[in-house]
């Protein structure tokens, strides 16, 4: 089947098509073409999204992302399924994306099926080149991490199409947190990759940073606090030196990586699980990937995560939602729902 998804839920407008095959028990993804438009240098001197700005990027942007898939050859009409991420998300943006793939359903008289954005990163690692490769009895029961600007959340997933929440963040999301001490270091939006960066050349056990909750019997997680004692931090230690910006962007990196990664390897456990989904934005972290990696492997679990393109948001992982969605028979209404949930 051929499926033409599209993605407006943040600030990125994103369209792509896929082959989906193989059902849910072995489902299998080819990515024809994954087009994405970035809207970060419109954000960036506003510090984050801007709600309204998105939504006029997208206007703009879905009609000529749309053309250059048609002018590379694409021919909607063989499509055999329409998808379109409704939630969760910033409102205006969703509705572009929204009403844009209601057109087009009713222009080439085509089935459309509304996705949920953190299914579609869930789903992000099926994307892959060497998935087709995999097993699903090797796959499940697993544990799934997603690490979002939005969302931080530990899910069990039993198989493909059954799961349950574990647990998630009380407050921030641990993207936020990247992007909000990226800002406290002067250093530009968005601030994961800056912090990465950064991380590279200072010292991770220069500064001891609290680990939120770490203690804690459960799968949650608190990132305000770990932000605030950054900004205390550098209230009573102003990091003049590019230096000692590296150390408390590397500092930090550690506190947040290891709440994450041994909270997340306590569910695996507990739940005897075969492996370890990564997804969402914060996945592009080399030191989350390699940390998580080095702990599946110790335990002999798989280590999952999509490649590198598809970690942060795009429409191929809106396609893969939308396969396994469509063979659920799971319907959700076509309109923007800005909080819904997984
Ligand atoms: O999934 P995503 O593209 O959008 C949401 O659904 O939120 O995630 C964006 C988030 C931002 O907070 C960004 O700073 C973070 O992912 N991010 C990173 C990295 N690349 C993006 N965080 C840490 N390290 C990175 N390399
Ligand atoms: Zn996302």
């Amino acid at each position: 089947m051929i499926i033409w998804s599209i993605e407006t839920s943040c600030d990125e407008t994103a369209l792509a098509i896929v082959e989906a095959s193989g059902g849910l028990r072995a489902p299998k993804f080819k990515v024809l073409r994954s087009v994405v438009s970035s809207q970060i240098e419109i954000h960036r001197p506003f510090g984050g999204v801007v709600p309204n700005l998105a939504k006029r990027e997208h206007l703009k942007n879905l009609p000529i992302l749309f053309e250059e898939l048609e002018k590379d050859g694409f021919d909607i009409k063989k499509a055999g399924l329409l998808a379109i991420t409704v939630g969760p998300g910033l409102e205006p943006a969703l509705w572009t994306g929204v009403n844009f793939a209601k057109e087009l359903a009713k222009k080439y008289k085509k089935p459309l099926i509304g996705v949920n954005h953190l299914e579609g990163h869930i789903y992000s690692f099926l994307l892959s080149k060497n998935a087709p490769l995999l097993k699903m009895k090797d796959v499940f029961p697993a544990i799934a991490l997603l690490v979002s600007g939005g969302h931080t959340m530990i899910l069990k997933m039993e198989s493909i199409k059954k799961w349950r929440r574990m647990g998630e963040t009380r407050d921030d999301a641990v993207g936020e947190a990247y992007d909000k001490v990226a800002r406290l270091l002067d250093l530009p939006y968005p601030g994961g990759p800056e912090i990465e960066r950064m991380s590279a050349i200072g010292k991770g056990d220069a500064i001891r940073f609290p680990r939120p909750m770490l203690d804690q019997k459960n799968y949650d997680f608190s990132f305000s606090g770990l932000k605030t004692a950054v900004l205390y931090r550098l209230r009573d230690y102003p990091a003049k030196k590019e230096k000692d910006k590296a150390d408390v962007a590397a500092s930090f990196q550690e506190a947040a990586v290891e709440v994450l990664v041994k909270k997340t390897m306590r569910a695996a456990e507990a739940t005897k699980a075969k492996s370890i989904i990564l997804s969402g934005g914060v996945a592009a972290n080399q030191r989350l990937r390699e940390a998580l990696k080095e702990e599946a492997k110790k335990r002999k679990m798989k280590f999952l995560a999509p490649e590198m393109r598809f970690n942060t948001d795009n429409a191929a992982m809106v396609a893969a939602a939308a396969y396994v969605a469509k063979l659920r028979g799971k319907k959700r209404r076509i309109t923007a729902q800005a909080n819904l949930s997984i």
